[in-house]
């Protein structure tokens, strides 16, 4: 039987199958008993028979006393000759069947003369044709009583596993509160089935609530030494500092900035209620761009790298969660950054979507998909990154229902395109 069948119809196919075999062997075997039966029987009968012509009726010179169905032929007598389709060479009963006619003919070897007994058997060939009939039409019935029979009993056998299964799959089952399903079901296979998935899923319950509590929780704690940190860089930009002082307060304040920025996109990553998708402020695309550029600008200049900023399409005024894109831009910047060693780095601005193009060492095609995934990173890999930043950008993206591309840019070097879709006018 071939496994990919569904379940319900491989009960149906082995009940079928069963009833077949079971209903075929009996079929067979009452048409075998019936012919045996009548083999041995009319054989026994005619034998009985012929003695009684061969040794007392033509002994004694009467002619034989048979029943008006019955034929005797002998082949020493020329009034009895064995018509020519009776004569056969073995000795013994056998059925001879001429044009509708059906015969038994017995023949039997006395002294070195052979006698026939030929008995029309038409009425019994009817009514054994009429039992072989009614055989397998119970044969045939019994097949499709089986089939309509198998399908009631597999549908009732599924229907419980079918329900486990939807309930299975329904996504309120990673609900904390979301009902056992143990109870719904009987003490047998399907109960404990049913037990276990409970207890799989209150496991998976639980660690989904534990790393949502733990995001939050350090999201949320960090935020205040982060705070402290913002101010005492202010604090210590008014007081007079030499100018490669400077630059180092600069650089801790971006610092905490980013850090500030990336504790509250894992804060509403967290939390996934829609009403805080507003929660890090909202910035049109264009003031965003404009803020990344500032901010990157000299550390592409310390590389040596243009960086450039193009506006292909003014864009549209549409507020976008401010955290979000800042983390999108940043991340798609610093990749920029780190990966290519010469050349230029443009950012497009479009009416609803950007574009960072670069003439780094690019992304191999086959390898496109797979950077978006955790902790995957390439083999020139830079720096101490885990591979986390494009799946972030990705997470981002699929909360705020937007999309990410990436592409080859020619000659060489990569091109990631984020089309935004508006979130609120
Ligand atoms: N602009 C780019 N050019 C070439 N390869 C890139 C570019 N951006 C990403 N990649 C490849 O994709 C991989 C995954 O990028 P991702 O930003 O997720 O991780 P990472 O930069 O290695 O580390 P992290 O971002 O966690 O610091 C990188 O390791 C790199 O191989
Ligand atoms: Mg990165």
């Amino acid at each position: 039987m071939n496994n990919k069948q569904p379940l319900e119809r491989r009960i149906i196919i082995a009940f079928t199958l069963m009833t077949l075999l079971v209903s075929g062997t009996f079929s067979l075997g009452i048409v075998a008993i019936v012919h045996f039966i009548e083999e041995h029987l009319v054989s026994q009968e005619l034998d009985r028979q012929l003695h009684v012509v061969v040794h007392e009726d033509l002994r004694n010179g009467r002619s034989p006393r048979l029943d008006p169905e019955t034929h005797f032929y002998a082949s020493n007598l020329d009034e009895f000759a064995i018509p020519k389709q009776f004569d056969r060479k073995e000795l013994g009963f056998a059925e001879v069947v001429d044009g509708d006619e059906a015969f038994y003919v017995y023949i039997q070897e006395i002294n070195g003369v052979r006698y026939a007994l030929v008995q029309e058997q038409h009425e019994f060939e009817q009514r054994e044709q009429a039992l072989f009939n009614v055989v397998l039409a119970g044969f045939l019935l019994s097949i499709i009583g089986a089939w309509g029979l198998g399908r009631l009993m597999a549908r009732k056998i599924m229907q419980p596993v079918s329900r486990l299964a939807q309930q299975v799959r329904h996504r309120d089952q990673l609900l904390p509160l979301a009902p056992p399903l143990a109870l719904e079901y009987a003490n047998d296979e399907i109960g404990h089935l049913a037990a276990a998935f409970d207890s799989t899923l209150s496991k998976l319950r639980n660690s989904l609530e534990r790393e949502k509590l733990f995001t939050s929780d350090v999201s949320h704690e960090l935020r205040t030494p982060l705070m402290i940190i913002a101010s005492s860089c202010e604090l210590l930009a008014e007081a007079h500092l030499a100018e490669k002082e400077v630059a180092h307060l600069q650089r801790i304040k971006r610092a905490s900035e980013e850090m500030h920025d990336l504790v509250q996109t894992f804060l509403i990553l967290a939390r996934s209620k829609p009403e805080e998708a507003f929660l890090g402020g909202q910035a049109t695309l264009q003031s965003i761009a404009d803020a990344q550029v500032e901010l990157w600008q000299t550390m592409f200049t310390d590389k040596q790298i243009e960086f450039q900023c193009a506006v292909a399409e003014t864009p549209k005024e549409t507020l976008y969660n401010a955290t979000f894109l800042r983390t999108v831009f940043s991340n798609l910047l610093r990749n920029a950054l780190h990966y290519t060693e010469h050349g230029k780095v443009k950012l497009t601005l479009y009416t609803d979507h950007f574009t960072v193009e670069d003439t780094g060492i690019g992304i191999p095609e086959n390898f496109q998909e797979s950077i978006f995934e955790p902790f995957v990173r390439g083999h020139n890999a830079r720096g101490e990154g885990l591979g986390l930043g494009l799946s972030l950008v990705r997470r981002i993206c699929t909360h705020q229902g937007w999309t990410i591309e990436v592409s080859t840019h020619s000659p060489h070097g990569s091109c990631f395109s984020v089309f935004l879709k508006p979130k609120k006018q």
